[in-house]
């Protein structure tokens, strides 16, 4: 029981930490993801790589999606491609091409990891938010690529119950 609110009170506390950390400021204007259980019912392909690839529509009725600018052949914007062939390799345990950014992708800790701070985030404090120039990541869509890393950033489907709370 003590342990279960210790683990609960550091939960609390560590994503202010890992945005602290090394950078002096985090990213602002964040949404605020619903709280509950992380899913561990994760598969890159089907759940993460969707959200690259789906098209959105902006207010004036226009598809956008992420690989309209994350594409080959060459390096892709920002030399982030988010085609299904490279992404993972591009994003998990990637450094950023913003130079004093954190991770792209850090296994665990998606409170440090540039890619959530993208789409969660107003002021990512690197760059813009994305889809550049929005349409932004719904809550429920957001949840889906944070709850991904919280797991590990696995790259195979994985189940894993009652792993972590949001
Ligand atoms: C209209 C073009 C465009 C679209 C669409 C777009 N981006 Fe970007 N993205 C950029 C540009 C330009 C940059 C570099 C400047 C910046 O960081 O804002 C960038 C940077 C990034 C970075 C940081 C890369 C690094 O190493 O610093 C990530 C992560 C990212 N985008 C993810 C996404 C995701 C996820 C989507 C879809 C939800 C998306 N982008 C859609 C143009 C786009």
């Amino acid at each position: 029981m003590l342990g279960h609110v210790l683990r609960s009170s550091l939960l609390l506390l560590l994503p202010a930490l890992s945005h602290a950390a090394g950078l002096g400021t985090g990213p602002t204007s964040c949404d605020q993801l619903p709280t509950g259980a992380v899913s561990g019912n994760v598969n890159y392909a089907t759940v993460v790589q969707f959200q690259f690839d789906v098209p959105r529509l902006d207010g004036m009725g226009n598809e956008r999606k992420c690989t309209d600018c994350h594409i080959g052949p060459g390096a892709g914007t920002w030399n982030l491609r988010l085609d299904a062939a490279v992404s993972y390799d591009q994003l998990v345990n990637q450094p950023s091409t913003h130079s004093g950014a954190p991770p792209r992708v850090r296994r665990g800790d998606p409170n440090g990891s540039l890619l959530f701070w993208k789409i969660n985030c107003d002021d990512p404090v690197y760059g813009a938010r994305m889809i550049q120039d929005g349409p932004f990541l719904t809550l429920a869509q957001q949840a889906l690529i944070y709850d991904w890393i919280k797991v590990g950033a696995p790259q195979e489907s994985l189940m894993v119950i009652g792993f972590e709370s949001r």
